[in-house]
C-alpha cells in the first residue's frame, strides 16, 4: 500500500512532486500560498512523510496531527529554524534539509547584493526611471570599491565558501569566522572582533539558532568600518534590524544588502530599511532560480523516498 505523504504546496518548481506521487499517496495543500497551521493539521492524519518549505511552521501540533506514522519531515530549504527539532527527535522523526544544491545560486545572489549595495545600483538605476538623470556629475552615486576590499564571512559552510571563491575573482582578501572551519586556501580564520573591524564587507552565512539570534547587533555594528557593507542572505533574525537602521541612518555604516528579514513576508507593513537609500532589499530570493528551486524539491523528495524505503536520509539536519 502506498504511504501517505503531505506536501505543503500543490505547485512547486520542477518535477519532484510528480515523482513523489508515483510512489506515495500524495496529499497537497491546494495552491501556491502558505497554508494556515490548522489547514495543514487537517490534512496530516496518517502521513508518513511531510514535505514542507522553510517558512511553514512545523511544530509538535503538526507532528501529533500526523500521528505515529510520521517518519520524515523533508524541508525544501537550507534553513530549518521553522521546525521544532526537539519535538521531532522525541517522536523519532527524521528531519532533512537541502544543503549543497543551493549553495552556488545563493552565493551568486550574495555577490549581487555586495555589488548593488557598495556601488549603489538601486538608487542609480532608479534615477533613470524617475527621469532625474540630467547631467554626468563627478560626485553622483559614489560608492565603495569591491576589488581589493576585505570580505568577512560569518559562517563558513558551503555557501560561505562559494562566496569566497567569487571574492577571489574580484581580488578580495577573505576572512571568516566559524568555530568549525579552520584556514583554507581561500580564507583565513579569525575571531569575530577581528573580522568585524578589518572587513569592508561582512556577509552572514549562519543558520538562525538561539546562539546566532542578533549575532550582529549594535555592539558589532559599532566596531565595523563606516565605509563597510553588511550583507545577509541567511536569516533575518541574525541581524538586529533596529540597530542596523540606526547605523546606516547615522552614517556609521556605508550600506547594507538584505534578502532576509525578521518579519517575512512584509506585505504592506514595510520595514523602514526598504526606504533607506543605502540599503538594498530583496524579497528572499537567494535560491530563486528555476534549476535550483527544482533541485531543492527533488532533494526533499529523495529524502522522503529514501526514509520511507527504510534507507538513510541523504541530507539530515546535523544534530
Ligand atoms: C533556504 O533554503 O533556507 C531559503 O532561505 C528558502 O527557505
Amino acid at each position: 500500500m502506498k504511504k501517505r505523504v503531505l506536501a505543503t504546496r500543490e505547485i512547486l518548481p520542477g518535477k519532484g512532486l510528480d515523482r513523489l506521487s508515483e510512489t506515495a499517496d500524495l496529499v497537497t495543500w491546494p495552491g501556491a500560498e502558505k497554508p494556515a497551521p490548522a489547514d495543514l493539521a487537517a490534512l496530516a492524519p496518517g502521513a508518513s512523510g511531510v514535505l514542507a518549505l522553510g517558512n511553514d511552521p512545523v511544530d509538535a501540533a503538526l507532528m501529533d496531527a500526523a500521528g505515529p506514522s510520521l517518519r520524515v519531515i523533508a524541508l525544501a530549504s537550507m534553513g530549518f529554524d521553522n521546525v521544532d527539532r526537539a519535538a521531532a527527535a522525541e517522536r523519532g522523526i527524521v528531519v532533512t534539509h537541502t544543503p549543497g544544491v543551493l549553495a552556488e545560486t545563493t552565493a551568486d545572489l550574495t555577490f549581487a547584493l555586495i555589488l548593488s549595495a557598495r556601488r549603489r545600483l538601486g538608487a542609480a538605476s532608479a534615477s533613470l526611471a524617475e527621469g532625474s538623470w540630467e547631467l554626468f556629475r563627478m560626485h553622483d552615486y559614489l560608492g565603495q570599491d569591491i576589488h581589493g576590499a576585505t570580505l568577512g564571512l560569518i559562517g563558513y559552510g558551503q555557501i560561505g565558501r562559494a562566496v569566497a571563491r567569487r571574492a577571489h575573482g574580484f581580488g578580495m582578501r577573505v576572512l571568516h569566522h566559524d568555530p568549525y572551519a579552520p584556514d583554507d586556501d581561500l580564507s583565513t580564520s579569525v575571531d569575530l572582533p577581528t573580522l568585524l573591524t578589518e572587513s569592508d564587507v561582512v556577509s552572514l552565512h549562519v543558520p538562525l539558532t538561539e546562539e546566532t539570534r542578533h549575532l550582529v547587533s549594535a555592539r558589532e555594528l559599532a566596531v565595523m568600518k563606516p565605509t563597510a557593507t553588511l550583507v545577509s542572505t541567511s536569516r533575518g533574525g541574525v541581524v538586529d534590524e533596529e540597530a542596523l537602521l540606526h547605523a546606516v541612518r547615522e552614517g556609521r555604516l556605508h550600506s547594507a544588502g538584505l534578502d532576509v528579514y525578521e518579519h517575512e513576508p512584509m506585505g504592506r507593513e514595510l520595514s523602514p530599511l526598504v526606504a533607506e537609500p543605502y540599503v538594498v532589499t530583496l524579497p528572499h530570493i537567494g535560491s530563486a532560480t528555476e534549476a535550483t528551486r527544482a533541485a531543492m524539491v527533488d532533494l526533499a523528495v529523495d529524502n522522503i523516498l529514501d526514509v520511507l524505503a527504510d534507507g538513510a536520509a541523504r541530507t539530515p539536519i546535523p544534530g
